[in-house]
């Protein structure tokens, strides 16, 4: 058994996920990646150690949810650390989606949440533990052209404070970690949806006071300190990672 105990890190075949379960498991504990891509969570979990263990399913089927968690937390022990990172983008204003495209935005960034936490919280609730959602710069300004998951992030930011005041009595700290603009897969498909791909990534580097995009070790640094003793005292909160895109007034 790893010295810090284990840590589920849903969508981490890529991007943020994957980042944060190879520091999760450089900080010394036994990881169980979940994700949708067998062959890319089998890389990763490599890339973590021999201790890391995955499983793949879609985390917006409640039958494969049902079928799979279970039993993973029965055989790779109860959660000392939650990250609940799986999601993606689905662009457009309001009036332009459609209703599945909606629907699909909630269950994969919001609802998949609740659906894991249903098998996980339970199974944490005896020991005590951390959970780290990860919302998004979204969750305090709105993109134009992506109401949806501006919606669906500002609900995991209120989320996050819910299940802060819920997990107090038990030792569980919840916290958010908001990311502006990181370099992924899921955002390098956010670009390539834009009239102009190149021009959109150089007007993102820019927009940072710091003067670049983020990397997935970025944001695995913030949630390495939240889930650690030196956060102990920290809950209900979220930290920007976004090179100061928040702190700059526009113009
Ligand atoms: P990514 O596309 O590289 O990774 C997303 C991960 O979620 C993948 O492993 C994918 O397989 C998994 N996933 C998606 N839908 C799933 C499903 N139905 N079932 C199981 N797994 C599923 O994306 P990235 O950028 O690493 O995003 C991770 C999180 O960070 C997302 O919640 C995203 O909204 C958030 N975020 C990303 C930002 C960025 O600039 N990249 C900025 C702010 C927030």
């Amino acid at each position: 058994m790893s010295g810090r105990g284990t840590a589920y890190v849903s969508g981490a075949s890529s991007g943020i996920g994957r980042g944060a379960a190879v520091r999760l498991a450089a900080d010394g504990y036994r990881v169980v990646l979940l994700g949708r891509n067998e062959a890319r969570l089998a890389e990763a979990a490599a890339e973590c150690g021999e201790d890391a263990r995955y499983a793949a399913f879609d985390v917006t089927d409640p039958a494969a949810v049902e079928n799979t968690l279970p039993a993973l937390i029965d055989q790779h022990g109860p959660p000392t650390a939650v990250l609940h990172n799986a999601g993606q983008t689905i662009v457009g204003a309001l009036d332009q989606l459609t209703p599945n495209e909606w629907q699909r935005q909630m269950d994969v960034n919001l609802t998949s949440i609740y659906a894991l936490n249903r098998h996980l919280w339970p199974a944490m609730v005896p020991g005590g533990g951390s959970i780290v959602l990860v919302a998004s710069t979204a969750s305090f300004a709105a993109f134009p052209q992506d109401a949806a998951y501006v919606a669906s992030k500002g609900a995991v930011l209120a989320l996050t404070k819910a299940m802060a005041l819920d997990g107090a009595p038990h030792g569980i700290r919840v916290n958010a970690v908001c990311p502006g603009f990181i370099l992924t897969p899921n955002l390098q498909g956010f670009f390539d949806s834009q009239d102009d791909p190149s021009g959109a990534a150089g007007g993102a580097a820019a927009a940072a006071p710091l003067g670049r995009m983020g990397s997935p070790e970025d944001v695995a640094g913030a949630i390495s300190f939240l889930f650690s003793p030196d956060a102990a005292f920290v809950t209900g909160t979220p930290i920007l990672v976004d090179g100061g895109l928040m702190a700059r007034v526009p113009g």
